[in-house]
């Protein structure tokens, strides 16, 4: 028997899928795999409730606590931004084919599927890890170079119950770290997105007039507290993107450069990762020196590249974090945000760690002698003074 493993979401590529896998490649087995990372959970209802009735097995994986603990910490860690984009869909994509492989190893199946086209990142980061394995890989929408129009016709003559919405012609790809909305009309740089595609965010002009302030905790880069309060990692970002989402904190509305080129508008929301990457940055600030947030910056760089290519197995990916981990070590504090209309600002931050000394850097201290950086004023600029003179 041929069996196959589809990364499955309820939406209409991966619903398609399903029939075509069985007609066009001859597999007579599709195990049909939610990975639930953190969707809607009415989008989880009835995506499994559709894959009950077009496939022939169907699991369900929670993944969610996973995904914050394993996936978006160490991204927290690295600052983690790819153009001023916090990275949901991306870090989440190889998590999802992580857990595709563990199912086709425990079913036995020949074969590992996605329902992803040839123009964005997410066929690379699925395929990324699908390709360290032994399993073939089918991805039909881009094989055969499925249309919408054609995909929902197909749809209707094959009795999947899809509604396809015309009315809000965008897709959405939602985690618990972000929410994506692209594609359709969104798609042209110079329009202005309506406020309707929002949903986790109230619109900053609406927010309350009376600002909020949040207070968070990290231990070793790693968020634990909200306002004095323990977290558990899942319920600390759900809590926050509630929190932000009230103060139309964690928007984003960008022009992306995807990694095959293309040039792609996006819209984003994120409350929570605002929140909890604006705090982190503030906290590493206080207790590295200079020289490690320098070097850090241009490793955080590297780790966000790599992390939206969705290449975690990248040898350079584990040396990378060995050296954020490092680093961590003193990232253990707080940090106060003050949320308002939009924004996430910090106004307060302490840690056991901290580098400033209020002895030393005080005007009215006398623990330095001034006269000491006589001679260091004299050197300062010493080779600006040579070239001044070579070409006067
Ligand atoms: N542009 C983002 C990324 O590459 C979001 C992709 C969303 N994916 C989707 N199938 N709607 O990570």
């Amino acid at each position: 028997m041929k069996k196959v493993v589809l990364a499955y979401s309820g939406g209409l590529d991966t619903s398609v899928c399903v029939p075509i896998l069985r007609e066009r490649y001859g597999y007579d087995y599709i195990i049909t795999v939610v990975v639930d990372v953190g969707q809607p959970e009415s989008d989880i209802d009835s995506a499994v409730a559709r894959a009950q009735m077009i496939s022939d097995k169907h699991i369900t994986i929670d993944a969610k606590e996973e995904f914050v603990e394993e996936y978006v910490f160490p991204l927290i860690k690295a600052n983690g931004s790819y153009e001023g984009y916090v990275m949901g869909t991306a870090i989440a994509r190889p998590l999802i084919a992580k857990k595709i492989v563990e199912v086709a190893d425990k079913e036995g199946a020949q074969a590992l599927a996605h329902g992803c086209t040839g123009k964005g990142n997410d066929q690379l980061r699925f395929e990324a890890v699908f390709r360290s394995t032994c399993y073939d890989v089918v991805a039909p929408v881009r094989e055969l170079e499925l249309t919408r129009e054609w995909e929902i016709d197909y749809a209707a003559k094959k009795d999947i119950p899809i509604t396809v919405s015309t009315k809000k012609p965008w897709s959405v790809d939602e985690n618990l770290w972000s929410r994506s909305i692209e594609g359709g009309l969104l798609e042209e740089p110079s329009y202005a997105v309506p406020e309707e595609i929002y949903t986790w965010t109230v619109s900053p002009l609406k927010a309350p007039d009376e600002p909020e302030t949040v207070e968070i905790e990290f231990d070793h880069g790693v968020p634990v507290g909200v306002n004095a309060k323990r977290f558990g990692s899942l319920s600390l970002v759900e809590h926050l993107n509630v929190v932000g989402g009230q103060h139309g904190v964690g928007r984003t509305d960008m022009i992306e450069d995807r990694v095959l080129g293309l040039k792609a508008r996006e819209n984003y929301e994120h409350p929570a990762a605002t929140i909890l990457l604006t705090a982190h940055a503030d906290l590493e600030k206080l207790v590295l020196t200079r020289a490690e947030l320098q070097f850090k910056k241009m490793v955080d760089e590297a780790f966000s590249e790599l992390a939206y290519m969705g290449l975690m197995d990248e040898p350079l990916y584990l040396d990378l974090n060995a050296f954020i981990d490092k680093t961590q070590e003193r990232v253990t504090g707080t940090v106060s945000l003050r949320l308002y209309k939009g924004s996430a600002v910090p106004i307060a931050r302490s840690s056991s760690y901290a580098l400033y000394s209020k002895e030393l850097a005080s005007f009215d201290s006398t623990m330095l002698n001034q006269k000491d950086a006589e001679g260091f004023a004299m050197y300062h600029g010493f080779q600006a003074r040579l070239y001044k003179k070579v070409m006067s």
